[in-house]
């Protein structure tokens, strides 16, 4: 961490967390807690869940939770001394100057000097562009008809691999080597990894380069040549020429598939354009582009491909509050092409057409069923799968609206399609509470080591109990010493299962008797943003701390815990075939299940 705990505790103290949050979205007042509609997916009744008392935050919908540094760092996309920093300043807190420690220290350098070398690679492919040695790379571009002041507004070039030769005495070949930029071979020599291509920089939000693209002037492949991603370039988390979209006045996001889509489409005036850099939407960049706008055109190829991409973009649009509607470009492949043949002002007019997603989701699932009219067999399943699609809408008005919606469009009986939703519905596998509200949601689940899982049916099943006892159980003895004093009586943190409770506990079992734990610092004190949502998730349940039954609960919880612990170790002896072990914890279990109830009611609590 960069600074010392002394001052992160002070920065959190005076940050309340229900006034911070509140000034981001707005909250209500719910018994001790404050509710809202959660920042972080898209949702129509509030399961984001503000507890002042703990001071986390927690949303039943979607599993995000922390402290206030957390929500800041997520909310903002920031690092966590960033964080700090935002919030120090909000609560008059001066911060000393930073202790970083080595390897920070040590990242930061390099990430500096990558930087600096990206910035002057850049440099370096613009010469040469407008020099002899690039003579055919601008020859290529004139040709695809940009102008000079869009290449010089991309910062376009050309790599003839005299890059390795300009830059290798002014850095160490280690730092080259990380860059990317270069091929070291075993026989000792060195190349640039671009050579013969026009290079297209890749700046990061604040216009600073941190990767290139380099296309090939024929029809050699790869036809792109991505830089790798490195310190700092991760390309899930970037689009192509966000920062100048950002500022864009159109109020949306055109989102394509290629730089030169881009590029064609900026040329014509539409600032607004960005791409992915050379795959699939992700998550992370729906989420970025969410916090910029709330309406996306998109604009991918007219192939198959570009149309089954169009389908894997509009959910996960759709998940972070974001609408999409799709432009036609046909019988052109794709904007670049388009604007060539028929000009910006058809283009806009596109737009001004562009189908809801919802028409197109519709039209993509109907395209499948090419013989319904004449088969009746055909239009039932067509109508079917419509039924099941529209489950994803969870409002039921929302589901209703569209339901007819579907039925005007396709000419199909309207109380009889609702009948089939109906079936639908009850058919559909069943869910756990939280995501009875909130199927299309991701819900991220976290093991106990604070780790994306991706388990399920019955052993997540399992999981889930003994992380739900666990979670009452880190509830309890945090928040009630004298719950904390029989429990440690029983349990040691070495039984718990997950590592980030294990330290939960240890924390907990190690604080003074007779204090109930600081929630949100104990959060803090934990490294990963996996692992602080994970705390947050244990502490978040406050049913141990508003049950009359204290006493019962602290008992429950003990046997549960002690049961899967012992249950556990069963099922280790037994696949390491050791009968010693085998036979100890069977003992264990039936006196478990024989004089454990009758000691913990002894117990005084
Ligand atoms: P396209 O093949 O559609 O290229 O790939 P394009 O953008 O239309 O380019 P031109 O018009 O042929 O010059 C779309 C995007 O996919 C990535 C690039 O980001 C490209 O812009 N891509 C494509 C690669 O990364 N590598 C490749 O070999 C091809
Ligand atoms: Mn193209």
């Amino acid at each position: 961490m960069y600074y010392p705990d002394s001052i992160v505790d002070e920065v959190r103290s005076r940050s309340d967390i229900v006034s911070v949050i509140g000034s981001y979205i707005s909250l209500q007042k719910s018994s001790s807690n404050y509710v809202g509609l959660c920042p972080f997916h898209n949702e129509k009744t509030p399961s984001f869940n503000v507890n002042p008392a703990r001071q986390i935050f927690h949303c039943f919908g979607c599993n995000k939770g922390g402290n206030v540094f957390t929500f800041v760092m997520e909310y903002e996309n920031v690092s966590f001394p960033e964080a700090l920093r935002i919030l120090a300043e909000r609560a008059g807190v001066t911060l000393p100057e930073r202790t970083d420690s080595n390897q920070e220290r040590e990242n930061r350098g390099k990430r500096e000097k990558l930087m600096v070398l990206y910035k002057e690679a850049a440099e370096h492919f613009y010469r040469k562009l407008r020099a002899e040695e690039g003579r055919r790379g601008l020859e290529y571009l004139v040709g695809r008809q940009l102008s000079g002041g869009t290449m010089k507004s991309f910062g376009l070039g050309f790599s003839d691999g005299s890059l390795y030769s300009a830059v290798k005495d002014r850095y160490d070949d280690a730092l080259l080597a990380e860059s990317g930029l270069f091929t070291f071979r075993e026989s000792g020599g060195v190349r640039d990894k671009f050579f013969d291509r026009v290079m297209f920089p890749i700046f990061d939000q604040n216009g600073k380069v941190i990767a290139f693209g380099g296309r090939v002037m024929g029809d050699a492949k790869p036809k792109y040549l991505n830089s790798p991603e490195t310190l700092i370039f991760d390309k899930s988390r970037n689009l192509y020429n966000l920062n100048q979209a950002r500022r864009s006045r159109r109020g949306y996001f055109i989102l394509c598939e290629g730089y030169m889509d881009v590029i064609a489409l900026v040329q014509a005036g539409f600032d607004c354009a960005v791409a992915t850099l050379g795959t699939a939407l992700t998550e992370r960049q729906a989420k970025l582009i969410s916090r910029y706008v709330n309406r996306v055109v998109l604009t991918y190829d007219s192939d198959e491909a570009g149309q089954r991409a169009i389908n894997r973009a509009i959910p996960m649009l759709h998940d972070v509050g974001v609408s999409a509607t799709i432009v036609d470009m046909r019988p052109y492949k794709d904007p670049d092409e388009f604007i060539k043949a028929l000009g910006a002002e058809e283009y806009e007019r596109r737009i001004e057409r562009a189908q809801t997603s919802f028409a197109f989701e519709m039209k993509f699932i109907a395209d499948r069923y090419p013989d319904r009219a004449s088969d009746p067999a055909k239009k039932t399943a067509f109508h079917r799968e419509v039924a099941e699609w529209m489950l994803r809408f969870k409002d039921r008005l929302e589901r209703s609206n569209y339901i007819r919606s579907f039925c005007e469009t396709y000419g199909c009986d309207e109380s009889e399609f609702r009948e089939m939703v109906t079936e639908a519905m009850k058919k559909a596998p069943v869910r756990r509470p939280v995501e009875e509200s909130q199927e299309s949601v991701p819900v991220e689940h976290l093991n106990g080591d604070g780790v994306v899982t991706q388990e399920f049916g019955r052993k997540r099943a399992a999981e889930d109990n003994v992380l739900r006892s666990q979670n009452v159980l880190l509830s309890l003895i945090a928040t009630n010493p004298r719950a904390r004093a029989v429990v440690r009586k029983y349990i040691t943190p070495e039984m718990l299962d997950g590592n980030v409770y294990r330290e939960a506990a240890r924390r907990c079992f190690e604080a003074d008797p007779n204090e109930t734990i600081d929630v949100a610092q104990m959060v803090s004190r934990f490294e990963t943003a996996q692992e602080q949502r994970l705390v947050a998730e244990m502490l978040a349940n406050d049913e141990a701390d508003r049950t009359e039954d204290v006493k019962r609960a602290v008992c429950d919880t003990i046997q549960k815990v002690l049961m899967y612990y012992t249950d556990a170790q069963i099922e280790k002896a037994r696949a390491s075939g050791s009968s010693a072990e085998l036979l100890r914890y069977t003992r264990q279990k039936a006196s478990l299940v024989r004089d454990l109830p009758q000691k913990l009611r002894s117990e005084d609590i």
